[in-house]
């Protein structure tokens, strides 16, 4: 047992020298709360909570806060609620990315400082799940994440608008000529209506799907809304159980194993999920010391169907999946892909969870393994000279007619490069072109931000051109669609290939071959290798010198290396 077999509040005890002391003053401070003696007997769970101003999608927090407390209260545990930093996805700058780390940590040292027995992670926008996943995995205390859930999509003007495919789509439009500015402040204050996450299968969705596909969310609540009264019902169900977790412990390294890893994979793939939930999924893996490999996606991906017709992908929103049959549905489908041993933190296994009675499911939305959207996972990983260590593809929200060709590279050595010249009239550019970003990883300096879903150059776009090829060592948005090659690594900051590409290059896809090479003989990139000089200066002080010192490469899914369990 940990902590030298002490519960509740006479774990990890503040150090005085005298370890009764510490205990009698910790209670005498405790009462001054107002607690009673008996209150304060209980199993202690601790709910962390990353409600911020700077966080639209958190905004209902205070109802999900009282709702898990309610839970604890009624199982007969005291719950103690303490704050942690929170990652408002827009609101961040350059990124959020760079920040999940710093939350990670925050979460783990609490979770771990203060004396809980379990703990509820109260999170939800694209970085704050995965923070709390890894900080939970590193402390090992037993935790039950409850997500935001999803916004709910707006009707206007006679369609539905929801964050944020629909941002994407009206600002191209916008981009393009097609509407006036007047149409897309309208539109701007139509987006986004109420709390929760972005409605489509973003980010942030993708990584509440695996949270419980991990087995780390209760069944059956990764995808209520965030207004619905289900929402609430889910967080008062996890302050109850993470009670009788407080009592007889599962720990996250006994859920999070390289089996429900794999599961949160298929999962991940079944749904289209973002791009983004590979690094994120390889990060929580890694706290727990279990990899994931790149070509293992690739069989995996191969071997899992899509079956989730939610937008970027398909044409649903994430309120639609709910009332089709949520999560539990499109994993009763893979279930012979599945791993069913994996334990979660409900009690049951997966297996005894999805021998439960199968509720209704909307055919529509969540197609059966046999009638799949389409018949190969969401995600594929590519591999060749131009990135060694891999790069993403999100196959499902492409064009496959872009699929397998060469290119002639138009190349950009910065976001700022980029900036500047991607609407210039005379870019020299053609709808055939890769458009190539450099720059933009993990240690650019950028800390990897979700640019790699580069715009098209405004004179192609007012020509009607929708989609081109796009590689770049960045990110994108879960809610982004295009033919966009991602992740690509090593980055060009740390002298990878991409680092060596220059415009009029050129560039072969194959996403048959799982390929993406740079066309150029040895000789000539030994010749610009050696040319070759970083850009990017370490910061001299704070956290962004500890990022940069530390942070490693999107294979390795972005994590810190001291952070990382050997
Ligand atoms: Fe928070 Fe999209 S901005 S989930």
């Amino acid at each position: 047992m940990a902590d030298g077999g002490r519960r509740g509040l006479a774990r990890g005890l503040t150090s005085y020298g005298d370890a009764d002391f510490s205990l009698y003053l910790r209670r005498s401070f405790a009462r001054s709360m107002g607690y009673s003696s008996e209150m304060l007997a209980r199993p202690v769970v601790g709910i962390a909570d990353s409600a911020s101003g700077f966080n639209n999608c958190h905004r209902h927090f205070p109802e999900l806060v009282e709702a898990a407390k309610r839970g604890v209260l009624a199982a007969g545990g005291l719950p103690l609620v303490f704050p942690t930093i929170s990652l408002g996805e827009v609101f961040l700058h350059p990124t959020s990315m760079m920040f999940r780390n710093l939350m990670s940590i925050d979460v783990e040292e609490m979770i771990r400082a203060q004396p809980m027995d379990a703990v509820i992670l109260l999170g939800g926008c694209d970085k704050t799940v995965p923070a709390q996943l890894m900080g939970a995995a590193s402390a090992d205390v037993p935790a039950v994440q409850v997500v935001a859930g999803p916004m709910m999509p707006a009707r206007w003007q006679g369609e539905r608008l929801g964050a944020c495919t629909d941002c994407r789509r009206f600002w191209a439009m916008y981009r393009a000529g097609a509407i006036e500015r007047r149409r897309i402040e309208e539109v701007e204050g139509n987006l986004a209506t109420t709390a929760g996450t972005c409605a489509v299968m973003g980010t942030a969705s993708t990584m509440a799907a695996i949270a419980e596909a991990l087995g780390m969310a209760l069944p059956g609540t990764a995808a209520i809304p965030a207004v619905h009264a289900d929402r609430l019902r889910a967080a008062e169900a996890s302050g109850r159980r993470a009670v009788e977790l407080a009592r007889d412990p599962i720990r996250p390294s006994q859920i999070i194993t390289a089996r429900s890893v794999e599961n949160a994979l298929r999962v991940a793939l079944a749904i289209g999920g973002s791009t983004n939930a590979i690094l994120h999924l390889t990060a929580i893996a890694g706290r727990v010391g279990v990899e994931v490999s790149l070509g293992r996606l690739n069989e995996l991906s191969d071997s899992t169907p899509v079956l989730v017709d939610l937008k970027p992908s398909g044409e649903h929103y994430m309120s639609d999946l709910f009332a089709a049959g949520g999560i539990g549905a499109v994993m009763r489908e893979l279930e012979e892909l599945l791993h069913l041993d994996c334990r979660t933190a409900s009690g049951e296994t997966l297996g005894e969870r999805l021998a439960a009675p199968t509720g209704y499911v909307d055919r529509g939305i969540v197609r059966p393994i046999t009638e799949p959207y389409r018949r190969e996972g969401g995600l594929v990983a590519l591999f060749g000279t131009l990135a060694p260590q891999g790069a993403i593809l999100k196959r499902s929200a492409a064009d496959p007619g872009l699929f397998e060709r060469a290119g002639r590279a138009v190349v950009f050595s910065s976001l700022e490069d980029l900036a500047a010249r991607i609407d210039a009239p005379d870019l020299d550019v053609t709808p055939d072109d890769f458009l190539v970003l450099q720059n933009a990883g993990p240690r650019s300096g950028a800390a990897m931000p979700e640019a790699g879903y580069l715009p098209i150059p405004a004179k192609l776009a007012r020509a009607g051109v929708k989609d081109m090829v796009r590689i770049s060592d960045a990110r994108m948005s879960g809610t982004a669609y295009g033919t966009i090659v991602l992740h690509v690594a090593p980055e060009a900051a740390v002298g990878g290939p991409l680092a060596l590409a220059r415009t009029g290059d050129r560039i072969g896809l194959s996403v048959k071959a799982r390929r993406i090479d740079l066309l150029v003989d040895e000789a000539e990139l030994a010749r610009r290798r050696a040319q070759w000089r970083s850009p990017v200066r370490t910061p001299a002080r704070g956290y962004a010198k500890l990022y940069m010192d530390h942070v490693l490469q999107a294979d390795a899914g972005c994590d810190f290396d001291f952070l990382i369990k050997a």
